[in-house]
């Protein structure tokens, strides 16, 4: 019998880099997805074919990861093996629509898609979230926090998620009506896996320690940070605030106060926590120009996608002058009222 499932991408609205330092975040779900199915190999190896891209991946079950975008869906199958979700090798076939390293959670939805797909009914999606994140901790080498897995196992059209990344709560919000985030691919591309994840997130661990604290949201006092770590545990501070104010503007459905937080964020990104370029900047200034009541660069950054908050149900007259000023940046979808 095959197993099958749809997971969708995430956007980030914000809480930017907090998710393992304690803060709470607010990702929505996209209406892009990738589609799996899986069935029983006819031979000891896993194989792994895409609608994206040509040939079939190959390994050994259970084998350590291969450097290889299959990587994602090998280190679900040994993980699913390991709960005794699935037994043996596995054919799968990913047909993806969100983009690859643009910062959408591309990499989360095949991981928790393709548990979602093993796991037998009824399974909490919170488990689900906790086995994809450890295959990218742990199988990938990506020690990235559990925002963007929790989102996609558990985001529902048309809602935001204000995940507490402590206690793992979530609450639902509504996207009021009226409201549009725009996803745009700036047309930097960038990769989680190349260590610069890891250095930001170190210094963050380094900082809580050095201030006698659990998670660097807790801190109140930066002073005993050194020069090259005080920026760093303002922008995780100062984040941690915004995105506490964000969700309270979204359930007062006031758009300027969201956007504002928005913007920033962007700000502080850019000129504290340093995962901004000058092009995605620019682009986030001129999407605030031409009529967005905020913007930002959105999830781990050094390329990849910005989010912006329109309140306009059909923001096309805002794309076509924004694309105009920025040709190499695409549009990706919009994220609405249910
Ligand atoms: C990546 C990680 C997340 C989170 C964001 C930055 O998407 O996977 O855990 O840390 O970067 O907010």
């Amino acid at each position: 019998m095959n197993l099958q499932s749809w997971t969708p991408g995430r956007v980030n609205l914000i809480g930017e880099w907090i998710d393992f330092n304690g803060g709470t975040v607010l990702p929505a779900s996209l209406p892009l997805g990738v589609e799996i199915t899986l069935e029983s190999s006819p031979d000891r190896f896993d194989h792994v074919t895409s609608a994206q891209f040509p040939g079939t991946a190959s390994a050994e079950q259970n084998a350590p990861a291969q450097k290889h975008w299959a990587d994602y869906v090998f280190g679900a199958l040994k993980a699913a093996r390991k709960q005794r979700w699935i037994k043996g090798a596995q054919a799968v076939h990913l047909d993806s629509i969100i983009p690859a390293g643009a910062g959408v959670s591309s990499s989360a939805a095949v991981t928790v898609g393709v548990l979602k797909a093993c796991a037998p009914n009824g399974v909490d999606p919170t488990r689900i979230a906790l086995l994809a994140q450890s295959v990218e901790n742990d199988f990938i080498g990506v020690p990235c926090g559990i925002m963007d897995q929790m989102a996609v196992a558990h985001a529902r059209p048309g809602e935001a998620l204000a995940l507490n990344t402590r206690t793992l709560n979530i609450e639902q919000l509504a996207i009021p009506e009226g409201w549009t985030f725009a996803v745009i691919h700036s047309g930097i591309e960038r990769k989680l896996a190349d260590g610069r994840y890891k250095e930001r997130r170190d210094d963050c661990l380094a900082a809580a320690k050095l201030l006698g604290v659990d998670y660097l949201c807790d801190a109140e006092d930066l002073s005993a940070l050194p020069p090259d770590l005080h920026p760093i545990g303002q922008h995780v501070l100062s984040e941690g605030a915004r995105s506490r104010a964000a969700i309270i503007a979204l359930r007062d459905s006031d758009a300027r106060a969201f956007g504002d937080q928005m913007t920033a964020s962007h700000a502080s990104l850019r000129d504290d926590f340093k995962v901004s370029t000058p092009e995605i900047d620019a682009l986030v200034d001129d999407a605030v120009k031409l009529g967005a009541r905020g913007a930002r660069i959105t999830g781990a950054g050094f390329g990849g996608c910005i989010v912006a908050l329109l309140e306009d149900n059909k923001p096309a007259q805002w794309w076509t002058n924004l694309h105009a000023a920025h040709p190499a940046s695409r549009w990706i979808c919009d994220v609405k009222a249910g």
